[in-house]
């Protein structure tokens, strides 16, 4: 693992928190199908003790331990602290008894073996650091038999919510050229990609399952462009770059890619999603 470099996502992730607590409704309503999806393919039930890895301002979470119930627990980790405190602070007001909270990363987790009967993951395991020993981790704390199930982004061209904005402001400020194995949305766009890691990490019955569903929610074209330049680090960054003579020609530029999206004052983006899952050994 290079800690520089896990510094460094942890700390862009840390500075997104208080956006991502602020949309917290708006997003929990977005991503609601991959949420189902990866509950589903990780066969959650009620009392599992199930680890959530990088949970975010709290999904899957929070909706996990209304499933697993009182005789189950949630154990939610993620390594920015911001996230940590957003997700706690909204299990509390919830009322949630059944989940605990530890900061931590994905490639080095602070428990026992065969600690959970099941892992997941919404969203992160693009960021780790180094992949393969993140999936080994999480085999490592859940029991034999058991599932690891993470939900990736599918390819950039089939996720319009996120493309519209970027490949605009890709026109207007350069940026350098990506290494496609470094920590990014959309590190795994072929369903191969992440199943390969997992198999070379010993999970067996390895199935990644394409999840294709619409990412809406009741808002403007205003509202979403809020939403997008202030969520993510990496777009943030590149407004900060940008002439105050820039900023209304591109935002004109997205509205125009973005119309067929917004109808009837709803948005509407066709989205994809991978589900990866795997069993770990019997023996
Ligand atoms: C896109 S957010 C997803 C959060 C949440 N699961 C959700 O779906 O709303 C990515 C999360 O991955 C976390 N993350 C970054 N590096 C990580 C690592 N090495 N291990 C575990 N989580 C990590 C970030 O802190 C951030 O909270």
């Amino acid at each position: 693992m290079n800690p520089e470099e896990q510094n460094k996502v942890v700390q862009a992730w840390q500075t997104s928190a208080p956006y991502w607590d602020k949309y917290r409704a708006l997003i929990t309503r977005m991503f609601a199908p991959i949420t189902t999806g990866l509950i589903e393919e990780a066969r959650i039930g009620v009392g599992h003790n199930v680890l959530d890895i990088g949970g975010g301002s709290g999904e899957p979470s929070l909706t996990i331990s209304g499933i697993v119930g009182p005789t189950g627990s949630v154990m939610y980790t993620d390594p920015a602290a911001g996230m940590v405190e957003s997700a706690q602070a909204e299990a509390g007001r919830r009322g949630l008894t059944n989940i605990q909270f530890r900061q931590c990363s994905g490639d080095d987790l602070p428990f026992a073996d065969g600690a959970f009967d099941v892992a997941v993951s919404r969203l992160s395991a693009m960021f780790f650091v180094d992949p393969v020993t993140g999936v080994r981790e999480a085999l490592r704390v859940i029991l034999k038999d058991g599932y690891v199930s993470f939900v990736v982004w599918g390819p950039k061209e089939a996720n319009p919510f996120f493309s519209t904005v970027t490949d605009v402001i890709d026109r207007f400020v350069e940026s350098p050229k990506q290494d496609p194995n470094a920590p990014d949305a959309f590190r795994f766009p072929a369903p191969g990609k992440l199943a390969g890691i997992l198999e070379n990490a010993d999970a067996e019955n390895v199935i990644a399952r394409q999840l294709n569903f619409q990412i809406e929610a009741a808002i403007s074209f205003e509202q979403f462009w809020q939403l997008r330049t202030e969520m993510s680090e990496t777009l943030r960054e590149k407004m900060a770059g940008l002439t105050p003579a820039q900023l209304p020609t591109i935002k004109q530029a997205v509205a125009d890619a973005a119309r067929r999206y917004f109808v009837s004052g709803k948005m509407s983006f066709p989205a994809e999603a991978l589900i990866v899952s795997g069993r770990k050994p019997a023996i």
